[in-house]
């Protein structure tokens, strides 16, 4: 069954995902046109952003043209922007932000002295970045600019440390607040009142940010995750990390796409290759009997430019 049902649903996120070079570019930037191409019909004040988080992006090469990490309208679809974010810009941008604040923390919750603190800071917490880039778009959400968010996440490893970085975060936040939890102990057996700090506020956002992505991530009404997969042995593999993955962060998840299926041809090469290729077709059908399956056919081109992305979408939208 192809997404076309998705287009009647009042989603305002679909993430797609799966293993390296499977079409998630690709069916991510034919998706986000099927749907700037119904808006602009029914829903004619909402606009689509896709946006990917991606270190390497290829979205400037599947719209075959160039993209910012600001929303960039997509030449061609009025109501279409995209956005290429700049993960360790947005952690940079962060630090100079909150920098003061969590050193403020570290150094009165462990009386560490500067040059320590600064340096525990400047540890990499793992997956910080990816956090500050959802971050920014559960910021654009609140300035309720676009109507639906699409991303094209990483190949898989990248995109199950995307998914569990709330909890990730949870824990760095709860270290934190361990430590501000002591210093405000210290500081009641020397002063009766306790001051509302800035370190305070500080962890009260990351609180908020972080509920907030899980509570949009986990949302059945708003959220879809659509898992992109080949027809091969290592495809069918990952879509069940990937899938049971997502059952185990409630994250909803109701779609697989099965790209690159060989067209029936007559050559033997071609018969041959479709016919492996059903074997796999069917167990994945079988495997995840919940999930609806959209199948898309190798086309004899690369995906690149507005053109060839929409016929592309002649297959997801039936
Ligand atoms: N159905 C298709 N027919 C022909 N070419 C395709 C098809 N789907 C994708 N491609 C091509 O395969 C290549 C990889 O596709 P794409 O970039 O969408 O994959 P990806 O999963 O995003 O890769 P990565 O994991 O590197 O981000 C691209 O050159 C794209 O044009
Ligand atoms: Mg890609």
């Amino acid at each position: 069954m192809p997404l076309t049902e998705l287009l009647e649903k009042p989603l305002q996120f679909i993430m797609f995902g799966g293993k390296g070079g499977v079409g998630k570019t690709s069916m991510s930037a034919a998706t986000a046109l099927g749907f700037a191409k119904e808006y602009a019909k029914r829903r004619k004040n909402d606009k689509v952003l896709i946006f990917t988080t991606d270190p390497a992006p290829s979205l400037a090469d599947s719209f075959g043209q160039k993209i910012g990490n600001e929303p960039t309208q997509i030449e061609g679809a009025k109501n279409l922007f995209a956005m290429e974010i700049d993960a360790k810009k947005v952690l940079e941008e962060f630090k100079k932000e909150y920098g003061e604040d969590i050193l403020d923390i570290l150094q009165e919750g462990t009386y560490l002295a500067n040059e320590e603190a600064e340096e525990l800071f400047s540890l990499d917490i793992p997956g910080l970045d990816e956090v500050m880039g959802l971050k920014k778009i559960t910021d654009f959400m609140d300035s309720q600019e676009f109507g639906l968010y699409i991303v094209d996440t990483a190949p898989t490893g990248h995109t199950l440390r995307l998914l569990t970085l709330p909890e990730l975060l949870d824990d760095w936040i709860k270290f934190l607040a361990s430590l501000r939890w002591k210093y405000h102990a210290m500081v009641r057996q020397f002063a009766r009142e306790e001051r509302v700090t800035k370190a305070d506020q500080f962890l009260l956002e990351m609180k908020k940010t972080v509920k907030k992505v899980r509570e949009l991530l986990q949302d059945e009404k708003r959220t879809e995750f659509i898992v992109v997969t080949i027809a091969e042995s290592m495809g069918v593999r990952e879509t069940e990390d990937l899938i049971s993955t997502l059952e185990k962060f409630h994250i909803p998840s109701r779609h697989i796409i099965i790209n690159n299926i060989f067209p029936k041809e007559d050559s033997d090469f071609a018969k041959f290759k479709r016919k492996n290729q059903e074997k796999y077709i069917n167990e994945i059908k079988k495997k995840f009997s919940n999930h609806a399956i959209t199948e898309v056919l190798l086309q004899a081109d690369e995906i690149q430019g507005i053109k060839s992305l929409e016929s592309l979408g002649k297959q997801l939208f039936v």
